[in-house]
């Protein structure tokens, strides 16, 4: 990293920018900036007043003119006004010459800290925090897609500052420090996360860690497949940040909870031994637990972070391309019953998402293709270009495909935490797949599972005349040439439907399908008559 790159602190009106940012700038010996500041000099007047004597309009016309001139690293310290980074274009110019950190903070400290302030246009208004909150919902995404976050709840401006330049201190010793991950936010209401994308971004897991609080242990939950082959790297990742001279201590040897692999360990027996080894490395409520394996490892920790003394800060660190795209993001965590997949749970949103593609040089083939399966999955929800792509064969940018299909699954999530409604699409394939999971003994992969689950409700929404049978053809071409299982295996069609019938998917007395209508477009339907299914299903080679 150039050494005279600008840090350039942003964040929500509250967070601390100018005061951290003056105490950063104080510590490097750095001159320090602040825009709003800047533009009071030059007018000669209080931000309050340009507000409401020359409009919103103008002030913002004043703050792009600022950062025009600060695009060149000049070793600043900058802090920048609460949306000035809102601008694209604003963003655009301040990131030419520097690396934005952003400071977030809860709503409730937010509320707390500028109850005692004056002079701010919006605290005028009586009910000032219920707006308060709107617009921090409103504004969540962009917060949320700077890949550097320092939570400043409950932290001195002393403490903040330390959090700040821990993480800079690591961006300027980490040798790529210029191909920082991408983040993409999901937003909900005024909180959220990021899930990180980016190889290498392994690497980046202790400052990230850091940056987000100061637990009092860690403990990294894995599989015996991979606990063997990314334990240690994630170990020293979080030890590296404790180690800095602001580290987070608590990171410092990180517990190392392991679980046999696969799905038939994903059981409430796995989750008590999971406590029995937390509780043996003392690890109480203010410790992060870190997920780091593929979407069994996911959903067993996420339901064991969720429980765990009631629950403590979770990272999900996927390792197949599964957990990548689907598993990781969302919250919805637990583990299968004799009776059936996925019955006990809880929702659990985590923290933070990292996603190193490169982890996946080691995935066996055949989990690779799985997971395909789910990305093909969220082509024909909601992104056609990326379905093309798949459709094409086209696998060299894997971090593309991997970043267009968590966008979809985001877009659904962020819509329908609860899954209430709409976030049942997600489900494509999976009321036909679970039944064949189950009818398999779990022999076959959820994602090849999932795979001849969409291809029987592409044939079902064909037959329905929900879809054109082209469409169908293509989601069966497609999956096909990724190399992904297309034909209903021999179980009686009955026996399916039966199989159907017990998951939680069911609706009442009903059951409920997800089916494609066009390529980027699906429908949840509750009256597809039984008899159309077991034809789709007998007639199916
Ligand atoms: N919570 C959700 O929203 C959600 C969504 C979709 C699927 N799921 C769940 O995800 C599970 C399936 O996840 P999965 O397909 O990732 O299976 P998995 O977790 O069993 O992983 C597959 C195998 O790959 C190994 N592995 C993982 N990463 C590896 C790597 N980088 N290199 C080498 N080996 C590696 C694992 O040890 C395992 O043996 C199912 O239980 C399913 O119900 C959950």
């Amino acid at each position: 990293m150039n050494p005279a790159t600008n840090l350039i602190v942003t964040g929500f009106m509250g967070t601390g920018k100018t005061a951290v940012g003056r105490e950063v700038a104080a510590r490097l010996g750095r001159e320090f900036v602040d825009t709003d500041h800047l533009i009071e000099q030059r007018v000669g007047r209080s931000i309050p007043d340009i507000f409401e004597h020359d409009g919103e309009a103008a002030f913002r016309a004043m703050e792009a003119e600022v950062c025009r001139e600060l695009t060149r690293p000049r070793n600043l310290v900058i802090a920048t006004g609460g949306w000035t980074l809102g601008n694209p274009d604003n963003r655009a110019a301040l990131e030419a010459g520097g690396k934005v950190i952003c400071l977030r903070a809860d709503s409730r400290t937010l509320i707390e800290r500028l109850g005692s302030a004056q002079g701010r246009p919006m605290l005028r208004d009586p009910h000032w925090p219920w707006r308060l909150r709107a617009l921090l919902a409103q504004r969540m995404p962009t917060y949320l897609s700077f890949p550097f976050q320092v939570n400043t709840s409950r932290l001195t401006i002393g403490q903040a500052a330390d959090r700040v330049l821990g993480l800079w201190d690591i961006l300027n010793h980490q040798t790529d420090a210029d191909s920082v991950p991408l983040a993409l936010p999901v937003a909900l209401d005024d909180t959220g996360y990021s899930v990180l994308i980016g190889h290498g971004a392994l690497d980046w897991i202790g400052v990230l860690a850091a940056a987000l609080g100061r637990p009092t242990g860690a403990a990294i939950i894995s599989d015996s497949t991979v606990a063997p082959l990314y334990a240690r790297r994630v170990a020293a990742a979080l030890e590296h940040a404790a180690a800095a001279p602001t580290g987070a201590t608590g990171l410092a040897t990180p517990l190392l909870a392991t679980m046999p692999a696969g799905e038939t360990h994903k059981t409430l027996s796995t989750v008590t031994d999971l406590y029995a080894q937390l509780l043996a490395g003392k690890l109480d409520r203010g410790a992060l637990v870190l997920a780091l394996g593929g979407g069994v490892v996911g959903d067993v920790t996420g339901f064991v972070a969720a429980t765990y003394m009631r629950g403590l800060p979770l990272i999900q660190v996927p390792t197949t391309l599964l957990a990548m795209v689907d598993s990781s993001v969302g919250g919805k965590t637990g583990v299968d019953l004799p009776f059936g997949k996925n019955l006990v749970g809880a929702f659990k949103q985590p923290e933070l998402v990292v996603v190193d593609p490169s982890v996946l040089a080691t995935l066996p083939a055949a989990e690779m293709r799985a997971g395909l399966a789910e990305i093909v999955k969220a082509g024909v929800i909601g992104d056609p270009a990326l379905f093309e792509r798949l459709e094409q064969g086209r696998l060299d940018d894997v971090a593309w495909l991997i970043h267009r299909a968590v966008a979809v699954k985001i877009e659904v999530v962020q819509s329908d935490p609860f899954e209430q409604g709409r976030r049942a699409v997600l489900n494509l394939g999976h009321t036909f797949g679970h039944a064949l999971e189950t009818l398999s003994d779990f022999r076959l992969r959820h994602g090849e599972a999932v795979a001849i689950g969409m291809v029987i409700a592409a044939r079902l929404a064909a037959r329905l005349g929900r879809c054109q049978p082209e469409t169908a053809t293509r989601i069966e071409a497609a999956l096909y040439r990724l190399g992904l299982p297309t034909k209903v295996p021999d179980y009686p069609a009955e026996a399916i439907w039966a199989a159907m019938a017990s998951d939680k998917k069911k609706q009442g007395n009903r059951l409920r399908f997800v089916l494609p209508t066009a390529i980027g477009q699906v429908a949840i339907c509750d009256d597809v008559p039984r008899s159309a299914v077991l034809e789709v299903l007998e007639t199916a080679e």
